[in-house]
């Protein structure tokens, strides 16, 4: 892979503060990151965070209006060499797998060609990840052409339960991003 520009989306799952050391690891790596997060997301982790591992702006909305009035969701989904969604809510990839677009996350993820290699780390409670729905939408992923779903891993939960849907640890994921882009 030529591009190494790494895009990280953040949604609103408590494994949120995971993506930090992730964005942290990448550019450690050398790797050009930038972050965008969904409103749920950015109540959970500061965008302030992000910024400063990630050297670069952090994107949450492009209908503000101090924007310059172009299409960031259009020119981040190019600049991109591969997308990481990590954590993946529940929420943002069923919107996803849908074709909905309603934020600037999900019309960003929508926009990315499909020949970018897009990483999805799911993160959700056992129950919701064993959920029909969500196990129909997690087949549907599979559709995309250059789709990678890492994790989600067994183990002690937000609530303290123990079972499925531990978002997998940053050097994982890095691994896994590491494959694909050495290729
Ligand atoms: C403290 C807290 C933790 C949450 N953790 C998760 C989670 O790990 N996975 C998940 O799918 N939803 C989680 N949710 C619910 C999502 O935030 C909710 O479904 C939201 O609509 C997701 O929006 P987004 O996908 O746009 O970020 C959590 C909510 C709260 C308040």
């Amino acid at each position: 892979m030529e591009n190494k520009n790494i895009l990280i989306a953040v949604t609103g799952g408590i494994a949120a503060y995971k993506a930090c050391e992730l964005v942290r690891l990448l550019v450690k790596n050398d790797l050009t990151v930038k972050v965008m997060m969904t409103q749920n997301a950015v109540k959970l982790v500061s965008p302030l965070t992000f910024k400063v591992l990630s050297k670069n702006q952090v994107c949450t909305d492009d209908f503000l209006p101090e924007t310059d009035g172009s299409a960031t969701h259009i020119a981040l989904a190019k600049w991109a060499g591969a997308v990481v969604v990590a954590p993946a809510t529940a929420n943002t990839i069923g919107k996803f797998v849908n074709g909905i677009a309603d934020n600037f996350v999900t019309t960003t993820l929508m926009a990315v060609p499909e020949t970018t290699p897009l990483f999805f780390a799911p993160a959700m409670n056992d129950n919701m990840w064993n959920n029909v729905f969500v196990r129909e939408n997690m087949k549907k992923l599979a559709v995309r052409k250059s789709c990678h779903v890492i994790g989600p891993e067994s183990g002690m939960l937000a609530d303290g339960s123990s079972g499925i849907g531990r978002m997998s640890e940053p050097g994982a994921i890095m691994e896994c991003l590491g494959k694909v882009i050495a290729n």
